[in-house]
């Protein structure tokens, strides 16, 4: 069945957690759909785990495209939101009309998602939501503020967190359908959850949120380095390596092809 805005809300009502997981190809995206994971975020991290950058900073929007359209190709159930990237929305409202009917037309994504909640960045989401592009919020650690933040946790003094929690509520009120918590302390999430009525998708910010995110990369294994918050239920390097060098050594013993192959 597939996964809708109004289910995403309805299930924060009923307190059915969202399961949310990224991906930024169609081989992983079909996988996570038929695993029957709820949203699949084709997150601006994308820059990291399949474009090598440093940081998302460089990611574009014709990239981002890119890989959600492969990611929707793999889709049937779950609902698809992509992110987009520094510098295709903060300019100006103009400029995130644009980059977000962009994303829109050209793939088949049901939202985008923007960092920030800054007040331009809640003009820009009212502008948005009143054209009818549904944007997911996100607060807290905001990876494309890296340069000022690091990647440390967010909101840990009163007047941090306040500011934090003052932001989730004026993204609600300009029409964000959710909000991504990053990297925030626990008390905040829950804080922020029980007084919004728009879902909370948590990464690193405790169990308390109405769902969980995490980079597909880092729950496989994927990544050479993990956030202190992410874990692996799986380590597919080693995967990966042991069956690269298998092969290697066979083709270079003969081995390979085998008489069957
Ligand atoms: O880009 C991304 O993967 C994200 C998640 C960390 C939420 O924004």
């Amino acid at each position: 069945m597939k996964v809708t805005i109004q289910k995403l809300q309805q299930w924060k009502k009923e307190k059915r957690p969202i399961v949310s997981l990224t991906a930024w190809d169609y081989a992983i995206a079909k996988l996570l759909d038929i695993a029957g994971i709820d949203l699949i975020l084709v997150g601006d991290s994308l820059g990291m785990v399949a474009l090598g950058y440093e940081n998302t900073l460089p990611v574009t929007l014709d990239e981002m495209i890119h890989h959600t359209k492969a990611v929707c190709r793999g889709v049937n159930n779950a609902f698809v939101v992509c992110d987009l990237p520094f510098l295709t929305y903060q300019t100006n409202i103009t400029q995130a009309i644009e980059s977000a009917g962009k994303v829109m037309k050209e793939t088949k994504a049901g939202a985008v998602k923007l960092e920030g909640g800054y007040p331009s960045m809640i003009e820009t989401v009212s502008r948005l939501t009143e054209i009818g592009i549904p944007v997911m919020a996100h607060v807290g650690l905001t990876p494309q503020s890296v340069k000022i933040l690091g990647y440390k946790q967010q909101g840990k003094t009163p007047d941090k967190a306040e500011k934090i929690f003052n932001q989730a509520m004026a993204l609600e009120k300009a029409g964000a359908f959710a909000i991504v918590l990053e990297h925030i302390t626990e008390d905040l999430a829950i804080r922020i959850t029980e007084n919004l009525s728009i879902p909370t998708i948590g990464i690193g910010a405790g169990n308390r949120c109405d769902g969980q995110v995490l980079v597909t990369a880092d729950l496989l294994g994927l990544s050479e380095k993990l956030p202190p918050f992410a874990i692996s239920y799986a380590n597919l390097r080693t995967v990966i390596l042991d069956s690269v060098t298998h092969f290697s050594e066979d083709v270079k013993s003969g081995d390979f092809p085998h008489e069957k192959v």
